[in-house]
């Protein structure tokens, strides 16, 4: 099952930068075309309700702009359900959002919400979107995710990746093996599986293996390296690690 690994590169922190001085510079837009020239096979992008980096006009003009596919990350909230609905981007990623956490800490509680999310994502499907929950690697809310009728499954990186960054190496160890037996589990049951956050060219090459996954979402990282590389470059090492791993 050697099928390619799609990149999606997370573009809300050239936002980020932008908008620490207002105006228009650096431009989100123009990351997109970068990317997109440096091998990611689609963009992502996260329109929080604070608008702290994404912004509404930014979703407009990447929609016009963008020949990738987006990849919209929004909160299962009514204001966003409408936005998407309008924009009708090629994905709808659900996320968790909490006002005060710095990014996006721990995957959706679907089990608890099921029925909520069921009549949520519902419009979203039929309108073509492709919807995909951002999810905790654990079995319950895989199947939950299931029963809802998303299609996509995206597996939450960011505490194998807080664990290698702390040097708790056997913790991390354990979490990539729950990671992997939660790939198998979710792509057994007919989910398409992705996984992101946090990860880096150190913590990449063993989440890139696992033959199960379809796509990566990784921004943070790879904007903070084209500080020092350019961002073609940047994002051209983590496509070369992706596709080491893969073979
Ligand atoms: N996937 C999802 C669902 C996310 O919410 C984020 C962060 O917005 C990412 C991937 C990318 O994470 P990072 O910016 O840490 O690479």
């Amino acid at each position: 099952m050697a099928t390619k690994l799609r990149l999606g590169v997370n573009i809300d922190h050239v936002a980020t930068v932008r908008n620490a001085r207002g105006g228009a510079y650096p431009d989100p837009v123009r990351a997109a075309r970068i990317a997109e020239e440096a091998g990611a096979d689609g963009i992502t992008a996260h329109l929080r309700e604070d608008r702290r980096h994404i912004t509404d006009s930014d979703i407009e003009s990447l929609m016009e702009a963008l020949t990738l596919p987006l990849n919209f990350e929004m909160a299962a909230t009514e204001e966003m359900q409408t936005i998407a609905l309008r924009h009708k981007p090629h994905a709808v990623c659900i996320v968790p959002e909490k006002r005060e956490e710095r990014t996006t800490e721990g995957g959706l509680e679907v089990a608890r919400e099921e029925n909520r999310l069921a009549h949520f994502i519902a419009p979203l499907r039929d309108a073509g979107c492709r919807v995909s929950i951002f999810i905790a690697a654990d079995a319950r809310q895989i199947e939950a995710a299931h029963r809802i009728g998303a299609e996509v499954v995206e597996l939450h990186t960011g505490a194998y990746c807080d664990l290698h960054a702390e040097g708790r190496f056997d913790e991390r160890d354990a979490e990539l093996e729950q990671l992997t037996k939660m790939a198998r589990f979710a792509h057994d049951l007919g989910l398409e599986v992705h996984a992101g956050h946090g990860l880096t060219y150190d913590t990449v090459a063993p989440i890139a293996a696992l033959p199960e996954l379809m796509e990566l979402n990784i921004g943070h990282f790879l904007v903070g390296e084209a500080i020092f590389l350019g961002l073609e470059a940047s994002i051209a090492e983590m496509r070369r690690i992706m596709n080491e791993a893969r073979a």
